[in-house]
This record gives structure tokens, sequence and C-alpha cells, in this order.
């Protein structure tokens, strides 16, 4: 084995082609397969650009043969050899070097690999936890290579279109002191000030606000964020944001920045064409039509509101409904009329375990006969106006739900998601995005018994409801936005306060009162009062974004070392204990 010198490739195994015939070249890289077929071994050289076929012949170098005879998967090797073209109906059209071959004539073994727990060459699937544990091995697998070229590409192509915008990269602090965004801060205890904690940004948020104050602009940053929340696909407690934050701007000119760079990005690299402006929805009617604030638009089956059309019918629930100020909504499942009975208790259950009583179901059979508990109760003039109303036709399923509009709409848009799936209309190959603007100011923390912001305590409420903070506040819309992506939230953002007393009725609002807005955030307040101006930004998520480019179900496949959902690293090991030692230097105990 060969730990010193080594003969260095001259081409990467990407790289060799018929106009390379005749050459002789060196290659390095890993044994991705080896074939011993009709007295030869043929190894797939693999580096990260590619591979190439290199050829041992015993007749020619008998020595030679012997050696490449111990190859096994994953030794890293390096081979001197000719290109020659592959013989004839040997050619492979599926890599770029398919025409061609390497006859070796001198052979390094770099190192060996122990039988490696993940096959490299093989991309079937593996369960999670090993490709994490051994995730140096399953980085090498195509997948995650292509996964984290296509992040680069992505992060590149963001930094050149906001430079070329009149960006300014600036870094800003990792230590700092609590940022509310909504999660658990991750503390560091400080060794110089015992008994004192930074926190991990959640987001650049307050610094890149700072930064407008001191007249930079237009700033971006490729931020690492971390918030100790809990873990699902779309969620890492670090993860990565392409923040960015504007001076003298209004809520179109962030909008119209951040879509012409997602335009700019999917085009580049992946040549895929994405119209422009984005459609921009108001929450309110997101959450009529679909339920929730980030619509999938990738498919219909849109919730349709029925109340006026059943409000004289005979039905005990649809009149309860309707008399205590709530709605009857449904969707249509189209060309599932002749669901079992056992289909249709599957869809009650799915939608008692999303929190609701019950579903109504509706058959439009085929031969037109109306099967529902509703023909007892509904007028043939009431049903054909029902089934008007919902657009349906025979050989649909009506799923109706009457109750509290955004509590049904809620639980209507779940099934919405799950019929998508299920009837398979959702067409993989689209990006659909879309903004959802005009958001409620604060939302009503059940749990705690008290107001927080929907988005964070820095977004102005819309000028023309600030007369509302006081008093209605729930009723008070903001300045703020998300950009969605094929029902996926992948950025979020608003149009800041730059007024210390609007700031303090915004935080008392949520319960924060002026002496402890003073404690906490008396240094931007004070910025505010030399001469802040306005400003806004928004903040996509790269993960977010690179995981539906790619294709992946999760944020954990397009980043190189991420953590499980129960926060651990599996290959590192962390979190882990510490040396007493080191937590008496900090003057920290540890109960338990
Ligand atoms: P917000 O908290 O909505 O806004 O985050 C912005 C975007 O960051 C991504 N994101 C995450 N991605 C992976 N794992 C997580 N745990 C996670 N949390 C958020 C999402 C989200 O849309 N400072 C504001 C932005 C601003 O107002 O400019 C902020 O952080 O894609």
């Amino acid at each position: 084995m060969k730990t010193q010198s080594f003969s260095k490739r001259t081409m990467t195994c990407g790289d060799a082609r018929a106009e390379h015939i005749g050459s002789t070249v060196v290659l390095n890289g890993w044994v991705h397969r080896r074939r011993d077929l009709g007295g030869l071994i043929f190894i797939d050289l693999r580096d990260r650009y590619g591979m190439t076929q290199v050829v041992f012949n015993p007749q020619e170098k008998p020595e030679l043969f012997a050696q490449a005879e111990k190859l096994r998967s994953e030794f890293v090797i390096s081979v001197t050899g000719l290109v020659r073209e592959r013989p004839e109906g040997a050619h492979n059209a599926n890599i770029a070097t398919g025409d061609v071959e390497v006859a070796v004539n001198e052979l390094e073994i770099l190192n060996t690999c122990k039988t490696p727990p993940i096959q490299v060459a093989d991309n079937s699937s593996v369960d999670e936890s090993l490709r994490l544990k051994f995730r140096f091995l399953d980085l090498r697998r195509s997948r995650m290579q292509e996964n984290l070229i296509l992040r680069h590409k992505m992060a590149k192509a963001t930094r050149d279109f906001l430079d070329k915008e009149g960006f300014l990269e600036i870094e800003t602090p990792m230590l700092v002191s609590a940022t509310p965004e909504g999660a658990r801060d991750f503390l560091v205890p400080s060794r110089l000030s015992p008994g004192k904690f930074y926190a991990l940004p959640q987001s650049p948020q307050i610094f890149k606000q700072i930064l407008m104050v001191s007249g930079f602009d237009k700033y971006f940053q490729i931020a690492r964020c971390f918030r100790d929340e809990d873990l699902r696909a779309d969620r890492q407690p670090e993860f990565t944001q392409i923040d960015m934050e504007m001076s003298f701007v209004s809520r179109d000119d962030v909008l119209g920045v951040s879509e012409r760079l997602m335009q700019y990005v999917f085009k580049t690299v992946m040549n895929i064409d994405i119209p422009v402006p984005f459609h921009r929805m108001s929450w309110e009617e997101s959450m009529n039509r679909f339920g929730n604030d980030k619509p999938d638009t990738r498919f219909g089956m849109e919730i349709i509101d029925v109340t006026e059309h059943v409000k004289n019918t005979e039905f005990q629930a649809f009149n309860d409904a309707i008399g205590s100020g709530g709605a009857v909504r449904g969707i249509v499942l189209p060309g599932c009329a002749g669901y079992s009975r056992k289909q249709l208790d599957e869809l009650t259950e799915f939608a008692k375990k999303a929190g609701a009583k019950g579903i109504l179901s509706a058959a439009l059979k085929e031969d037109g006969e109306f099967k529902s508990v509703l023909s007892k109760y509904l007028s043939p003039e009431q049903i054909a106006e029902l089934k008007t109303a919902f657009g349906a036709k025979d050989g649909d399923l009506l799923a109706i739900m009457a109750g509290e509009a955004m509590f049904i709409s809620a639980i209507l848009g779940k099934l919405r998601l799950e019929m998508g799936k299920r009837l398979n209309l959702i067409d993989k190959g689209k990006f659909n995005f879309l903004y959802v603007v005009d958001f409620p100011m604060y939302k009503y923390n059940e749990e705690e018994k008290r107001l927080e912001t929907e988005h964070h305590p820095f977004t102005s409420p819309k000028p023309e409801d600030m007369h509302l903070l006081e008093t209605e506040p729930l009723k008070v819309k903001a300045d703020a936005y998300d950009m969605v992506l094929n029902g996926n939230e992948v950025a979020s953002g608003s149009i800041r306060i730059h007024s210390r007393d609007l700031q303090k009725r915004v935080f008392n609002a949520i319960g924060i009162s002026d002496e402890e807005a003073e404690e906490k955030f008396g240094f931007l307040l004070n910025t505010f009062e030399y001469g802040a101006p306005p400003h806004g930004g928004i903040a996509p998520g790269l993960d977010r974004i690179a995981a539906i480019a790619a294709g992946e179900e999760t944020i954990r496949d397009v980043i190189a070392f991420p953590k499980n959902t129960g926060g651990d690293c599996l290959m590192t090991g962390a979190p882990i204990a510490v040396e007493s030692d080191q937590l008496k230097i900090l003057k920290l105990k540890v109960e338990g």
C-alpha cells in the first residue's frame, strides 16, 4: 500500500473520450465494481466526475493481473494505462466515457477498504440510520453526490444573481443574544461571564435590520440558523437560509427580487423555466380554498363552500353549523363514486384523526343515483343544486363537512392532500411557486392563553390596520408574506417596523412590556431613533428548495451531515456528555 507518493491523475474518471485513444493516462479513484469476464478483469473506476472502465489482461501483464485479483469494492487505486476503443458491441451509451476503456500497465493500491456496510455501487434503499452512521460512504453514492452538487450550484447561482443585483454578502455573528423567532434557542455558556449564555441565532433577523440602519441597503447571507424545535422531514436543528434585507422598498420590491432569484437559480442550475411574477394569494383565500397557508396548486380538488346552497334543507347537522355562524364545505373526489364501505370508513377515519367528528360522503353513481344519507333530507332540486355548486359529475364522490369554517377547511385541506397523492393527481415534474400575502399579525396560543405573532414581532402591521393593535389585535393584518413551492413554505419575510413607538405597541400586544422590550431589545429600539430607513426582507430556506428541486422527500438528503429526528448526529455521536472539568470551568452543574 502506498501512503506517500503515488502516480497522480492526468485526467478524472469522467474525462476519457474517443479523442484520447492512443494516449497514456493516469486515473485515481475508487473501485466501483469488479467484473471477471472471459479471463479478463474489468474495473469500473469511479470518482465524483464519472466512471471509466479499466481492463487487466493476464496475457499482457501476468503480475499486474495477480494484483488486480486482490481488488475489492471501494479500494482506492491509481492506474496508468493506454486509452483504447472498446471492442464492437461493448460500447456503453449510458456513461460519458462509454466508447473507450483503459488497458492498464501499472496499478498502485493507494488504500484498501473493509467490506462496506452500504453498497456504494447500488442505489437501492438502505435504512436511514445506517446511512447516517456511515455517512461518508452514503455520500459516495451517486444520488447524494448529485444532491450536494445541485445544492452547491444553487448556492453559487444565488450568490451570482444577488451580487449582480447589488446585494452585499455580510456575515453576522453566531454567538448572539436570543432572537424571538418562535423556537427555543440553543444556548452556549460563557466562560468569561460565568452564569451567562450566548444563544445561537435562530436567524440573522435583528442584525440584518441593523445593517439597514447602517446604510448597507441590500444585504444577503447564506446563513446558518439554529432552532431547538421538534424535527421532521423539512426541519433540521441547523439549517441554511438565503437571508435577504433591503432598504427603501415596498412589499412588491421584495417579492419581485425573490421571484427573479428563484427563476435565475432554476434556469441556471436545472434549465427549468419558472414563470414570473408568481401568483399572489391572500392568506384568507388560501385558507378558504386549500385549508392551509401553503397551498399545493399542482392539482385541483379545491375546497368548495356550499353553505348558500344548503341553507334551506332539513338536514340537522347543516342547520346547526349554519345557525351558529359556521359553514358547509367539501371537496370532490373524482371518479370515487364506487368506493366500498371500507374505503368510505377510511375517509371518516382520516377526518377523525385530523380532529373532526366525521365526514359526510355522497356518491354520484354513474346511473344518476345520489347515494348518501343526505338523500333523505334534500329534495331532488336541492341535490341537483348541490351537484352544480360542487361542479361534480356522475362517477364522483363528495366529501362534505359542516362546522366552523376554518376548522373544517383545515381538515378538508389535509384530506385533499392525502387524496391528491392516493389518486395520483400530483404532477411530480411541476414546480408551482406562489406567494401567500396579508397574513394575520397575531394568532392566539391556546396552551399559553396569550397572543403571539404569526411571523415575528419585527413585522409591520398593515398601515390601514394599525389603529386596531390595542383594541382588536386578531383583526390586524401584517405586511408579511411567504413563498410557497409545491405545497411547502420555502421562504418567509415581511416589511419591518422602523419606529420605536410602533415596535413597542407590537411587543405590548404579545405581553412584552415596555421595560422588558427595553431590557431585551433596547439596542434595536435605539437604532430606530438614529435614522432607520424603511426596510423589509425575506429568507428562502436553501435546504427546502434544494430538496424539492432534487425530488427528495426530506431535507436530510440535501444536507451533507444532518441530524436524525432525535437531533443526533449518528456519525459523530453528538450530542455527547462533557468532562466534569469542562463544566467546572463554565461553573455549570448537570442535574440528575
Ligand atoms: P422563518 O422562520 O419563516 O423566517 O424561516 C424562513 C425559512 O427558513 C426555512 N426554515 C427551515 N428550514 C429547515 N429547518 C428548519 N428548522 C427551518 N425553519 C425555517 C423555511 C422558512 O420559510 N427571519 C425570518 C425571515 C425574514 O423575516 O426575513 C425567518 O427566519 O424555508
